[in-house]
């Protein structure tokens, strides 16, 4: 089975039409999001449209759930006061512009997918199987793996959350975090998505980049009265 998977679109539909076309040209069985639909770039209601119309199903982030349920803060951890501050006028922009239906739409998102692909279990979900706003980089110690294993009771865990991608292989089980569509963290600002294939001999994984017309994105960020801030960073992939 080959499943391809997108995370944190963020409000990025350039990204996300970007990706869909290079994931469907590797021919998936099926796509999953990861949450974290809105934010940062204008095109929440896009998104959200876009993965109704071609049938993705996926999973609720921190994000969709603070955006849906009219909460005070994103959920986000901010490294200095600027960023806390940008980051809370663009969940605030959120909430002004987010329809009804859209809504509607995250706050139905369940917090994880299960299924069983040859033989082995896979499990989907923003950010970590006991909290959905907890940050598990790749340099977390072993423990913290091992840990999150035996929460998610799964052989294969997919998440997001930190828009940074990797791979890691520990005690027979495999974590998979598949980066982020609309805002890479990694300094490649190209959308990134993840196509795992998964068959009874073994798991592979790739991480595909797809180049994007980020300028257009970063001109409906200026004009849509979102910190440019968050222009920049989309520029550097930071
Ligand atoms: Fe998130």
């Amino acid at each position: 089975m080959k499943i391809a998977i997108f995370g944190d679109i963020h409000g990025n539909i350039e990204a996300l039409k970007a990706v869909y076309n290079g994931a469907t040209a590797l021919k998936p069985d099926k796509i999953y999001h990861l949450g974290d639909l809105g934010g940062y770039a204008p095109y929440v209601n896009e998104v959200v449209e876009f993965l109704v119309k071609h049938d993705i199903e996926g999973v609720q982030g921190n994000y969709d759930d603070a955006v849906a349920n009219d909460r005070e803060h994103c959920g986000c951890k901010a490294e200095e006061p600027l960023q806390e501050e940008m980051a809370h006028l663009s969940f605030t922009w959120t909430k002004n512009r987010v329809s009804l239906e859209s809504k509607a739409y995250m706050k139905e998102l369940p917090i994880d997918i299960k299924f069983t692909a040859e033989g082995k279990k896979v499990l989907l979900f923003h950010a970590t199987p006991k909290k959905n706003n907890l940050y598990w980089y790749e340099d977390r110690p072993e423990k913290f793996f091992h840990e999150m294993a035996q929460k998610g009771d799964a052989d294969i865990m997919i998440y997001g959350h930190i828009h940074k991608p990797y791979r890691k292989d520990i005690g027979g089980k495999i974590f998979i975090n598949a980066g982020s569509v609309g805002k890479p963290k990694d300094g490649d600002l190209r959308a990134c998505a993840t196509i795992v294939d998964i068959t009874k001999a073994e798991v592979q994984t790739e991480f595909i980049r797809v180049p994007y017309d980020v300028e257009k994105v970063v001109a409906a960020i200026s004009a849509s009265g979102l910190p440019d801030y968050f222009a920049e960073k989309l520029r550097r992939g930071a």
